[in-house]
């Protein structure tokens, strides 16, 4: 069979979130009660590759995540995704550009086997495959990093004219914070008002160029899959806890404000008391929630002991914080810290959390790194 086939791979990183995400006010649409912004990491470690293929011999949309085969069901979040792109492509492209790339494909009806039929390549099926270097679904934003490349890779495969922001809306619908990640450095999702959603979306704060001293070590506490699912767990939130409301109304938009100031006065003292401020309130309004949610275990809690006495021998010192920690939905500590500070951070986890082996190299164990470009 000689068909055109259309190929094209795409990469992104996670994005560990300063302000957090928690509680949709739309659960189709994926609209959040609050706007938050995020840190794109640029380390290899944390990524997740996305190569799509349109092939007109497929027979219908498919997807392989780390070779395993997932379901593509409408009205599901990958559907969502898969069909806002293709119907991005119709609009944009084909309905507007005549001379869009079109699929030449073999006629499927045997007797015209010799002619060749033109179709639009927004009506050929896609395959999808999808593989992240590092545990999925365990607190390490792997749907993060897994919908910002599906998105982009499919925005390739169609050459979409479209901005981060605007490819924002669609990886927004696969999983929220997965808009933050098609931008790289320093990253708001704003919460928007439209019911829509069409003015909810992700816009870049500053690039990674910025403030490139800024580093981000992961601390890898459990790599098994999480407890409570984000979707479950922000479901009940929403219907449960009071603080959350508190949250949303009187904590977040002040919070939202101090931290860009923060990044764009590289003020890092500013920047890790909100962080550990936003990441401990976080974690109470998951404890707020009936029945409560635990997503730190104690060696999570031993490590915000240790970031808070390094703070308070370096305040007493300097008066100022070297350290902020911040944990997401799982007990995986992220440490953001300047470039001059991180051997001294890992060599202290590595003092107080020895492993039973020992740790051949201290910073293989951390998937650490400087901001990235998205
Ligand atoms: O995008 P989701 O549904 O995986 O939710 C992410 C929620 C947090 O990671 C806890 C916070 C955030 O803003 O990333």
């Amino acid at each position: 069979k000689t068909a055109m086939v259309y190929q094209a791979t795409a990469s992104a990183p996670v994005n560990i979130a300063c302000i957090k995400y928690w509680g949709k006010r739309d659960t189709k649409l994926i609209l959040p009660t609050n706007s938050s912004l995020s840190v794109t990491l640029s380390q290899d470690h944390l990524r997740s590759t996305t190569t799509s293929r349109a092939d007109p011999s497929f027979s219908k949309d498919r997807l392989w995540l780390n070779g395993k085969e997932e379901e593509i069901v409408a009205p599901g979040r990958l559907a969502t995704c898969i069909a806002e792109l293709k119907k991005l492509r119709k609009e944009l492209v084909e309905d507007k550009d005549e001379s869009a790339p079109k699929v030449i494909a073999d006629s499927i009806l045997p007797l015209f086997a010799l002619l060749k039929m033109i179709i639009q390549l927004s009506t050929v099926p896609v395959h999808i495959a999808s593989f992240n270097n590092f545990p999925t679904a365990a607190g390490l934003a792997s749907s993060a990093s897994g919908f910002a490349a599906l998105v982009s890779s499919l925005a390739a495969l169609y050459a979409l004219p479209c901005s981060p922001s605007t490819l924002s809306l669609i990886a927004r619908q696969g999983s929220g914070s997965a808009c933050r990640s098609l931008f790289g450095g320093y990253v708001a999702w704003e919460q928007g008002v439209l019911d829509d959603g069409s003015d909810s979306l992700a816009v870049e704060v500053a690039p990674r160029s910025h403030w490139p001293e800024m580093h981000a070590l992961i601390c890898v506490v459990s790599d098994d899959k999480k407890g409570t699912s984000s979707t479950s767990g922000m479901q009940r939130t929403v219907q449960t806890s009071e603080l959350l409301q508190h949250r949303i109304k009187h904590v977040v938009p002040k919070r939202m404000k101090e931290i860009e100031a923060a990044i764009k006065a590289k003020d890092f003292d500013a920047f890790a008391k909100v962080t550990m401020a936003d990441s401990n309130q976080f974690h109470a309004v998951a404890l707020d929630t009936e029945p409560p949610i635990f997503y730190m275990n104690d060696v999570s809690r031993s490590i915000i002991a240790l970031i808070v006495e390094y703070n308070r021998v370096a305040i007493e010192k300097t008066g100022k914080r070297k350290a902020a920690y911040t944990y997401d939905a799982g007990p995986n500590a992220v440490i953001y810290t300047l470039q001059e500070n991180v051997k001294e951070i890992v060599e202290l986890i590595v003092k107080y959390f020895p492993q039973k082996d020992g740790f051949k190299d201290p910073f293989q164990l951390f998937a650490g790194g400087s901001v990235g470009e998205g």
